[in-house]
């Protein structure tokens, strides 16, 4: 998965390191409790790859990519001989003023294309396949919106990891070998106060965030009375490492309703890593300095899942038909 040219990959299957696109649908669906029901998904799960080819090549430039991520319950159930070491449901978070919600999710489908209406055909064709094994228990279609501004009217995605901090930063190494490749996924969908946000002096959204507006420049904060956005998502372990991951977060909404969203997704070798960061957030660093972004956005989803590679998957899924 490591050292692939991007642009040599229009299309593909469970490639976390696909091109970040300008539309997408993040599809999460629970599967239903009867065997047929899991033998219906494992077979449509391990036609995926097949899928993305026959949607994608109708239009190469639309490079359309397909990740699959599998919770912890679907998982077991599927897979009870063994599960990648840090798999485990979304926790709950409690801050004084915040709390993340952990809700539903067996499958989360991340799709991705140039095109909306590419990535539209294949949630049509996918949820048709898997028929009446899923409820869908949440869909969002995002788009990039001008120069990959959150609806806050921030650059958001520049502290990605790129070239070889990718695949170290996002994708699962030696220490747990057998789950290699894979990758942690963790989803919130968060809906904006954008009223809110537009009385708040660009001056101070700037202090929030930890970057200027229009620019993007990073701000040096540490000596802040309040930790950024930015600084609070910054980790580092005892001897100074850093651990980053990879996010594609985009924007949704509808005008008309007053839906103004991120949907936040996130990709991570690590899952501890992104909990830290989900705990800075909603606690504080000291505690109680928690992160003020929260003030204009409420999440209204959390849920956790694993990535397999392509092979990993498919291994899987044949063993689950057996
Ligand atoms: C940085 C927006 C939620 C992790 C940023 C930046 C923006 C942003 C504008 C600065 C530019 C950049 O480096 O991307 C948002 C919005 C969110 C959200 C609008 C939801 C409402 C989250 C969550 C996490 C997270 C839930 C982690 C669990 C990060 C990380 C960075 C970052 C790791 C980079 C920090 C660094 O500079 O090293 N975010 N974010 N974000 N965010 Fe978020």
């Amino acid at each position: 998965m490591s050292g692939k040219n991007w642009d040599r990959v229009p299309i593909d299957a469970q490639s976390v390191d696909a091109p970040l696109s300008t539309a997408a649908v993040f599809l999460v669906v629970t599967v239903a409790r009867e065997q047929a029901a899991l033998a219906k998904v494992a077979a449509v799960l391990g036609g995926l790859d097949d899928l993305v080819k026959t949607v994608g090549f109708r239009d190469l430039g639309g490079r359309l990519s397909c990740i699959a991520g599998i919770g912890r319950d679907l998982w077991d159930r599927l897979h009870p001989d063994s599960r990648p070491k840090e798999l485990k449901p979304f926790a709950p978070i409690k801050g004084a003023v915040h709390a993340a919600p952990s809700t539903q999710g067996d499958l989360l489908f991340h799709i991705r294309s140039e095109r909306p209406d590419m990535c539209f055909e294949f949630e049509r064709i996918l949820l048709d396949s898997l028929g009446a094994a899923v409820t869908v228990i949440d869909e969002v279609s995002g788009f990039r919106y001008f120069d990959a501004r959150d609806l806050l009217g921030f650059v958001d995605g520049t502290a990605n990891p790129t070239g070889l901090d990718l695949p170290a930063s996002a994708l699962v190494g030696d220490e747990d070998a057998g789950f290699a490749g894979g990758s942690y996924v963790v989803v919130q969908k968060y809906l904006h106060d954008l009223a809110a946000w537009a009385k708040t002096p660009t001056h101070l959204q700037e202090e929030i965030i930890g970057r200027t507006k229009i620019d993007n420049i990073e701000i040096d904060d540490d000596d802040a009375p309040r930790k950024s956005h930015k600084s609070l998502n910054t980790i580092t372990d005892a001897d100074g490492n850093e651990y980053d991951i990879l996010r594609d977060n985009m924007p949704f909404g509808r005008p008309g309703k007053q839906e103004f969203g991120t949907y936040f997704i996130g990709y991570s070798r690590y899952l501890w890593v992104i909990e830290k960061m989900l705990q800075r957030m909603y606690i504080g660093d000291p505690p109680g300095a928690y992160d003020r972004l929260l003030d204009f956005s409420t999440p209204h989803t959390g849920t956790t899942f694993f990535a397999p590679t392509r092979p990993m998957l498919q291994a899987i899924v044949e063993a689950a038909q057996k």
